[in-house]
């Protein structure tokens, strides 16, 4: 299991436990993250599970693919550490990542 915590725009903390192989979408929303919204269940074409990698875990999580970054366009303040979770999968090296959920999807 890997460990992920959600933060949420008030500071509020969710920790959960990942499965490997599912993604960090199906996580939020498994463990009922508030602000992840994930309306097109992980297709990559909503843009509403957008998270914030922590500035710590950037370079581990990595950069999106091209056609997550066309979808990004579409999301809420988009920045340089904005990926869509749904499309990060779950491993056992981001055991302790930590992601912000922005203010607003979509
Ligand atoms: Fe729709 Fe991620 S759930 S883009």
């Amino acid at each position: 299991m890997t460990k992920i915590t959600f933060v949420e725009p008030n500071g509020t903390q969710h920790e959960t436990e990942a499965e490997t192989g599912s993604t960090v979408m199906e996580t939020a929303v498994r463990n009922g993250v508030p602000g992840i919204v994930a309306e097109c269940g992980g297709a990559c074409t909503c843009a509403t599970c957008h998270v914030y990698v922590d500035d710590a875990w950037t370079e581990k999580v990595g950069g999106p693919s091209v056609m997550e970054e066309d979808m990004l366009d579409f999301a809420f303040d988009v920045r340089d550490s904005s990926r869509l979770s749904c499309q990060i999968k779950v491993r056992e090296e981001l055991d302790g990542l930590v992601l912000h959920v922005p203010e607003n999807q979509g």
